[in-house]
């Protein structure tokens, strides 16, 4: 598998990795506990073709990085934390077997790169590899980055809205929307040491048209937060 652009390139992610994950890790989470090398390693082992990175041409840095595992979707509900679909972020749950939807556990772009384009490569390289595995779906957490801004004025589902309409911007929902992604449902407690969400996220969606039918995108319309 190989996404490029002509600035950038995707590949899977190798164990020499690690020290610029966690580099990039901590730049753009600089108030969190970054990924541990153990938690990179059970990534790598588990589900080599799951663990992106995005390459600068020029530098050969990294530059973005994404972390997926396969789940069974009807194992969780839909308030389900993060460190619970992630197995305390190790991704011992990721199920191949029965598994149909690719859970993003994790997108981060060096902060000194972003909105470059690098993003958007690495969910090509993500749709990529749903289509290549023949999966439905990708489901992940969106974190509401801009929420705490909003929160004494409007509930989480009514920041949503308005972010989905294009009336406000959410520096990560946006840009997931823009992917093409679609707002099922809005949850708390999805990360624990978040002030920017105060733990809210969005419960976002891709189908993969290859394989859905019209039954899988039912609930996808029936979602208050759908636009067409
Ligand atoms: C979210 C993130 C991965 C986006 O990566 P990026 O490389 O900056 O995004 P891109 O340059 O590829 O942008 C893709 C599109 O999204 C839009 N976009 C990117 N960041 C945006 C923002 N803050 N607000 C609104 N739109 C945004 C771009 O305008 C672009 O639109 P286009 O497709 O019409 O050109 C990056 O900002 C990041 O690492 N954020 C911090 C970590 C994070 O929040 N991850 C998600 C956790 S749920």
């Amino acid at each position: 598998m190989m996404v490029a652009s002509e600035r950038y390139f995707v590949r899977r992610s190798q164990i020499q990795d690690i020290p610029e994950i966690i580099e990039i890790c901590s730049a753009v989470y600089p108030e969190s506990p970054t990924w541990t090398p153990e938690q990179l390693t059970s990534h790598q082992r588990v589900f080599p073709d799951g663990q992106l990175v995005a390459v600068s041409n020029d530098s050969k840095k990294i530059v973005g990085v994404s972390s997926s595992l396969i789940v069974f979707w009807d194992d969780y509900e839909w308030d389900t934390p993060w460190r619970d679909f992630t197995d305390h972020g190790m991704f011992t749950n990721h199920n191949p077997t029965t598994g149909k939807t690719l859970y993003g556990a994790e997108i981060m772009v060096d902060p000194k790169c972003q909105r470059a384009g690098i993003g958007r490569l690495i969910y090509k390289a993500r749709e990529d590899l749903v289509r290549k595995l023949g999966l439905l779906r990708i489901r992940a957490g969106a974190r509401l980055r801009g929420y705490h801004a909003y929160a004494s004025k409007m509930t989480p589902d009514e920041y949503v809205l308005e972010v989905v309409k294009g009336k406000l911007n959410d520096p990560t929902l946006s840009f997931q929307l823009k992917r093409k992604f679609h707002v099922l449902r809005v949850v708390s407690n999805y990360l624990r040491h978040d002030p920017e969400s105060m733990g809210f996220a969005a419960v976002i969606e891709w189908i993969n048209p290859d394989v859905a039918t019209e039954a899988d995108y039912a609930h996808l319309r029936e979602s208050k937060f759908y636009r067409d």
